[in-house]
């Protein structure tokens, strides 16, 4: 049975293939997350239609620096960065609502096919449907995947012998494990070269704001995950039983993100029992901060040749041009 299927409807002229795993990986990935000593579910998975919602909205939050400083140095590094993609066929990982790609794309009319790829499907398709309005002559394909996992390429018979650039802005590369970040670079470099956003250290001052913001977006974002799983699995999670907590670990140089229980309780997954104990953490996300010296070597690791690296002026992001080796 193929894996995909592809389809174009009236509401969305792009073509859509759909990799979107089945609800069971979801169900067996809480449960088994659920069943370790540390609660741990994958940020993956805060990315339903909802949590992407939310996730705009954190992007446009005040305290959350990365998205404004990663938009500045595309703009101000444009012409350069463009030039870096040659006319090669664009592929953005974890594409969201593709703002970014947007001052790319302005600055290379070269460019005439985009793909995105994004777990979150109705968000993506609307995302490309909108890039192809704006950008006369620009086609666009939708691929809904989890990016994570090695990209379906060879079911994509528009991406087969094409030659690709990747684009992977947002420093999601910092929502894996270091191991982790160089076995995905690994597997992303079939697209050939790589444009990556990469959030630079500072100090827990700047950094915790970001990730727990006064008006509670971020919390909203974490907490949507519970919201998720009691109406996708069938679970009771009690919302005001639960609180958020963001923590900058400076030795192991990431923010890490959780869900605190306010009382011992149990929480029922279906017919499955999931008790917490007062202050027990579900760990949602770890988000690493690099060094771009630590970056660099990181990519090496994983056979780039780091070529070029833009930050913005008070060097609060950077962004990355890899070539393969
Ligand atoms: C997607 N990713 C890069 C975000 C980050 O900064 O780690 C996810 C996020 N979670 C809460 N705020 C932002």
């Amino acid at each position: 049975m193929p894996a995909s299927s592809s389809f174009q409807t009236q509401r969305f002229p792009v073509k859509l293939y759909d990799f979107h795993p089945p609800i069971d990986d979801f169900r067996s990935a809480v449960v088994e997350g659920l069943s370790l000593p540390q609660k741990t579910i994958s940020p993956k998975f805060l990315y339903d239609k909802r949590g992407s919602e939310l996730f705009d909205a954190i992007c446009g939050l005040p305290e959350y620096y990365l998205t404004r400083s990663e938009m500045a140095i595309l703009q101000t590094h444009a012409a350069a960065i463009a030039a870096s993609l040659g006319n090669r066929t664009l592929v953005e990982l974890g594409s969201g609502s593709s703002q970014k790609v947007r001052i790319l794309l302005q600055a290379a009319p070269q460019i005439t096919t985009y793909v995105g790829v994004d777990i979150s499907r109705q968000h993506l398709q609307e995302a490309c449907q909108a890039l192809t309005q704006d950008f006369a002559g620009l086609g666009a394909i939708a691929i809904c995947a989890d990016y994570t996992q090695p990209l379906p390429i060879d079911s994509v018979p528009e991406l087969r012998d094409q030659a690709t650039v990747g684009f992977f802005p947002g420093s999601s590369i910092g929502n894996l494990e270091p191991a982790e970040a160089v076995a995905f670079l690994k597997t992303i470099s079939v697209l050939g070269d790589l444009v990556i956003g990469v959030d630079l250290k500072k100090s827990a001052q700047v950094l915790e704001p970001a990730y727990d913001d006064a008006q509670g977006v971020s919390a909203a974002f974490a907490l949507n995950l519970l919201e998720r799983i009691n109406r996708e699995l069938d679970a009771d999670f009690d919302l005001d039983q639960f609180t958020y907590r963001a923590h900058y670990n400076p030795d192991a140089g990431r923010i890490e993100m959780a869900i605190v229980s306010l009382r011992d309780q149990t929480v029922q997954l279906g017919d499955i029992p999931i008790p917490f104990q007062t202050g027990e953490t579900l760990r949602t996300e770890h988000s690493y901060k690099y060094t771009i010296d630590e970056f660099q070597l990181l990519a090496m690791e994983a056979g780039f040749k780091p070529v070029q690296v833009w930050t913005d002026p008070d060097q609060l992001f950077s962004l990355h041009h890899l070539q393969q080796l």
